[in-house]
């Protein structure tokens, strides 16, 4: 029998232990995916306890917290806190979201953060998403059109610019993509659905006047037929978007056009 093993530098080992040092009567343990590369240590879970009683109600607010107050050395990735940049997303309790928009209340147990998964990591909760983003720019995500236009704006009905709903939300933050099985083998070739709804954006946008190409230039075994509809990615959209839809929308328009 096959037998698959982990590296041995792979190991996630059991971390260091943070004590309350309040006294307080409302503790809750926090356990945290840590990884320094520098240190050439294995990865390591750290646990955490917090008095929840001076914590603020999301798990961003818990992570500011331990940062703030425990342990300075953790890292993770925040801005806007209101769910809008999109780069605190990780996975806590098992489910991807963003951090500044999940309740910790809403979790039960002991509080599980890792990095978002099968992403490389930078550090901590840190995800490497630069291909990502490389396949962002293959996509184009800008308006061209190729006419004379005399006025500053390029008008758009209100009807046609209703058929973005649904799509111009998504703030990449990447939670659908790094859920996506099909992603997570074949991350390099494939888009994914985070890309895909931002291809689909623009090729249903009435001002842009590259639809065909731009379907052209996704309708490709690897890049958009790696989706096998599995629906992971609509499940974990913390914007309660739908790229799955979106992905058979663009296959839609493919098989008819
Ligand atoms: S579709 Fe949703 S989960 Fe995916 S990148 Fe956009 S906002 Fe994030
Ligand atoms: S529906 Fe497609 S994009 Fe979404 S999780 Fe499944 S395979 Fe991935
Ligand atoms: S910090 Fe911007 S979405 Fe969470």
């Amino acid at each position: 029998m096959v037998q698959i093993n982990l590296p041995e530098n792979s190991k996630v080992q059991k971390g260091k232990y943070y004590k309350d040092t309040t006294e307080s009567k409302n503790i809750r343990k926090v356990n945290i995916y840590r990884w320094d590369p520098s240190s050439g240590e294995n990865p390591r879970i750290d646990t955490y306890e917090v008095d929840m009683d001076s914590c603020p109600s999301k798990v961003l607010d818990l992570l500011n917290k331990i940062k703030n107050e425990i342990d300075p050395s953790l890292a993770y990735r925040r801005s806007c806190s209101h769910g809008v940049c999109g780069s605190c997303a990780m996975n806590m309790d098992g489910k991807n979201g963003l951090a500044c928009t999940k309740p910790h209340a809403e979790i039960k147990g002991d509080i599980n953060i890792y990095p978002l998964p099968h992403l490389k990591v930078k550090k901590d909760l840190i995800g490497d998403l630069s291909t990502l983003y490389k396949q962002y720019e293959s996509i184009e995500p800008w308006l061209k059109t190729n006419t004379k236009i005399e006025s500053k704006e390029i008008f758009q009905s209100k009807e046609d610019r209703s058929k973005l709903d649904g799509a111009y939300e998504c703030i990449m933050c990447a939670c659908c993509s790094t859920a996506c099985p099909s992603y997570w083998w074949n991350g390099d070739k494939y888009l994914g659905p985070a890309v895909l709804l931002q291809a689909y954006r623009w090729i249903i946008d009435s001002r842009d006047e590259e639809k065909k190409e731009r379907l052209k230039k996704v309708a490709d075994e690897l890049k958009l037929y790696r989706c096998h509809t599995i629906m992971n990615c609509t499940n974990s959209c913390p914007k309660d978007l739908n790229p799955a839809k979106a992905i058979g929308e663009i296959k839609k328009m493919l098989a008819t056009s």
